[in-house]
């Protein structure tokens, strides 16, 4: 199985908690499946490009009517699709800020959603994701508690952007792991919201290793 894993926490590495989460799941599933491969990218580090004019211009033109300008534009989200495409498994972890996702993890979907490589678009109809091939874990971190009746219920921005941005691209196998409390909160509730996580991708490293 490869996997392509992407962390998006701009927090110090040694601090993040889905960082640590992310590593703990992908050592979980190696004892399982040693032959798993990983192909690893950190949005913070390497962070995709902003949509703009030119890139927008470019993703409608049509593959055969492009200037090689327009190739030039999109050689890095052409580059991104294959990774993306290449993987059997993404493993997503990231951050709430502000209720939803990281920008960095906004302009890499930006990056991987295109027209004739990752999804198929025929006019009156309904597009059709390439990936369905494909499953996902999200591994979210919050500061807050968002489940129901906590503080914060009916504060999730980024749950629905991340299913249906995927979905959009024919993932139907989702995962989400929701650490939270990790900061709002005494250090018990903190302890006892990673302990949950660890617990929940323990399962879902068992459920992956006898699916593939
Ligand atoms: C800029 C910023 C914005 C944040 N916004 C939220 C938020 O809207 N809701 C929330 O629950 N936590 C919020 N947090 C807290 C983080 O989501 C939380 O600390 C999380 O565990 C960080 O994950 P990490 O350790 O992997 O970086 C925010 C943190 C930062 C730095």
């Amino acid at each position: 199985m490869k996997i392509f894993h992407i962390d998006a926490s701009s927090k110090f590495h040694q601090w993040s908690n889905s960082r640590l989460l992310g590593k703990y799941f992908l050592e979980r599933l190696h004892e399982k499946q040693p032959q798993i491969i990983i192909d690893y990218i950190d949005v913070t580090e390497d962070v995709q490009p902003h949509v703009t004019a030119e890139y927008a211009q470019a993703i409608y033109t049509l593959e055969a009517e492009r200037t090689e300008q327009m190739r030039q534009v999109l050689k890095h989200s052409d580059a991104m699709c294959k990774r993306v495409l290449q993987a059997d498994a993404l493993v997503c972890a990231m951050p709430m800020y502000n209720w939803t996702i990281p920008s960095t993890f906004k302009t890499f979907i930006d990056c991987i959603t295109r027209m004739g490589m990752t999804y198929d678009a025929k006019p009156g109809e309904r597009s059709q994701g390439k990936l369905s091939d494909k499953k996902v874990l999200f591994i979210t971190t919050r500061g807050a508690d968002l489940r129901p009746g906590g503080l914060y219920e009916g504060m999730d921005a980024m749950t629905p952007v991340l299913k249906n941005s995927f979905l959009f691209l024919g993932i139907e196998e989702q995962k989400f792991v929701n650490a939270q409390p990790l900061q709002f909160a005494d250090q018990a509730a903190r302890v006892a919201a990673l302990l949950r996580a660890k617990k929940e991708l323990d399962q879902v490293a068992i459920e992956w290793s006898l699916s593939t």
